[in-house]
């Protein structure tokens, strides 16, 4: 995997996130590039690697579409593999029992950052 983007680096305005809601992001390009994305739950920031551990795809088809249908669980769009949103854990699907990658974040001054906190 590539490097993750150094602690401090912003994502998004906390106030573009609902909840529960999330949000893609991109850094780096080619053997750089890098995909995490972070969601809201309950009031709670989290934040992952934006790749399945089935087959290493991006969850989401559409752009910034994480969640199931009834906004309980990530969704990984590629085979339909449910995870859950408090610990990426794969309840549902052809990884299960395998987990996202945590990207530690969080949110200040009404920014979203990477974090430096595991
Ligand atoms: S790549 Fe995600 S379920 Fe297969």
């Amino acid at each position: 995997m590539s490097a993750l983007p150094p602690p401090g680096t912003p994502l998004c305005a906390l106030d573009v996130l609902g909840d529960p809601d999330a949000r893609g992001f991109a850094f780096g390009e080619g053997t750089d590039l890098v995909r995490l994305f972070v969601v809201r739950k309950d009031g709670v920031l989290r934040g992952y690697v934006n790749s399945c551990p089935h087959a290493f795809t991006p969850l989401d088809w559409v752009p910034d579409r994480f969640f199931d249908r009834e906004k309980q669980h990530l969704l990984c769009a590629t085979h339909g593999a449910l995870f859950r949103v408090a610990d990426g854990v794969c309840i549902r699907g052809p990884c299960l029992g395998k987990a996202l990658t945590p990207v530690p974040v969080e949110a200040a001054d009404g920014v979203v950052r990477i974090s430096a906190r595991p």
